[in-house]
């Protein structure tokens, strides 16, 4: 069988340089590019060592950048990752928010229609659904964004599934939960409150819980979303289609605090406060459809992927001191 050709926007990304990891570790040859705004190098350390991999810095909304990159690689499918990744900034930032979340997408579709690349993988967003209250949320009930964030997910969704029906392209659209794993950056706000946590148990500094703890979010390991992705862009017979990407199975924040807790029993007590404005209480997704049209279930246990985590960024102890050798004369 023909080795399997990936490209990958967004390689250098938290969720981009896993999906690398992945495809090397199952005999892909990948063509990765980024631009490093917020991708590191480091993340792609071991996939630099692979003779099937190839790195492109650039921006893949640059002129011919995404042609070039089509014809010279010929690939089968491209996962498209790349992204303006927070909410916050997406909402400040209208046009750019545009630019790299639905903009960027049409130029993957194109691009790829142009090159006879059928398959395109797209990292959609639970955002999609804003707050909808019923749960667990299937892809059948109407989406309702309530950031421009959700919004371009939304947009970019649609293009590719036109580009579906207009020319027959395998389009996969991966709508997101709460992803959580190594490699996603602690340090802006807006980040995840998993590593928020992480960095904060390890640098024994208290945590903030916004609001009592009771919130429920359907949170995946990193490695289920990277295996997503694999599926999505090398199994054969797919057809277009939206899927949640998610576990099921709600988790309260409180309970992840324990989790923390039992790894970290010397850290300092939380601080309790107001809960975020605007934020939703509980999501959770349904995951039968990923299932039924992908053959993806996601099988990492939350407990033991958190724990594995929280080892993985637990900091590693000084070395004692030599022990002073008494000076015979
Ligand atoms: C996610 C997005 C957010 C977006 C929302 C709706 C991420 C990281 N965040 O938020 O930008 O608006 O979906 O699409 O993708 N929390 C604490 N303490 C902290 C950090 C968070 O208590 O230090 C709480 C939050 O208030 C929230 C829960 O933990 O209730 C999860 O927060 P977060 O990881 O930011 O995810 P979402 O709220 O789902």
């Amino acid at each position: 069988m023909k080795t399997p050709r990936i490209l990958v926007t967004g390689a250098a990304g938290f969720v981009g340089s896993h999906t690398v990891d992945l495809l090397l570790a199952e005999g892909c040859q990948v063509m990765g590019v980024d631009d490093l705004s917020t991708g590191r190098m480091v993340n792609l350390r071991s996939a630099s060592q692979s003779p099937h991999f190839r790195f492109v810095r650039a921006d893949i909304t640059g002129p011919a950048i995404l042609d070039d990159l089509c014809s010279g690689f010929t690939p089968d499918a491209i996962i498209h990752l790349s992204g303006l990744v927070s909410v916050v900034r997406a909402q400040e930032e209208p046009d750019l928010n545009y630019r790299l979340n639905v903009h960027s997408t049409q130029l993957v579709a194109e691009a790829a229609r142009r090159h006879g690349t059928r398959r395109v993988v797209f990292a959609s967003s639970a955002a999609v659904y804003g707050d909808h209250p019923d749960l667990p949320l299937s892809e059948s009930v109407f989406p309702h964004p309530i950031s421009l964030y959700g919004t371009a997910k939304r947009a970019s969704e649609e293009l590719l599934l036109g580009h579906a029906t207009s020319f027959g392209m395998e389009t996969i659209c991966l709508r997101y939960f709460n992803i959580f794993g190594p490699r996603q950056d602690p340090r802006s706000p807006y980040s995840g409150v998993i590593s928020i946590f992480s960095e904060r148990f390890a640098a024994g500094q208290p945590v903030t819980i916004f609001g009592d703890g009771s919130q429920t979010r359907d949170f995946v390991s990193v490695f289920d979303i990277a295996r997503a992705n694999v599926i999505a862009a090398t199994r054969p017979g797919l057809s277009a289609t939206v899927c949640n990407v998610c576990t099921g199975a709600p988790r309260r924040l409180l309970s992840v605090l324990d989790v923390f807790r039992s790894a970290y029993p010397e850290a300092p007590e939380p601080r309790f406060e107001g809960a975020r404005p605007g934020e939703i209480q509980h999501s959770c997704g349904n995951p039968e459809r990923a299932t039924d049209r992908l053959g993806f279930r996601a099988e990492a246990s939350f407990e033991t992927a958190l724990r594995d985590f929280i080892e993985s960024t637990r900091p590693v102890p000084a070395p004692a001191e030599a022990p002073m050798l008494a000076v015979v004369r």
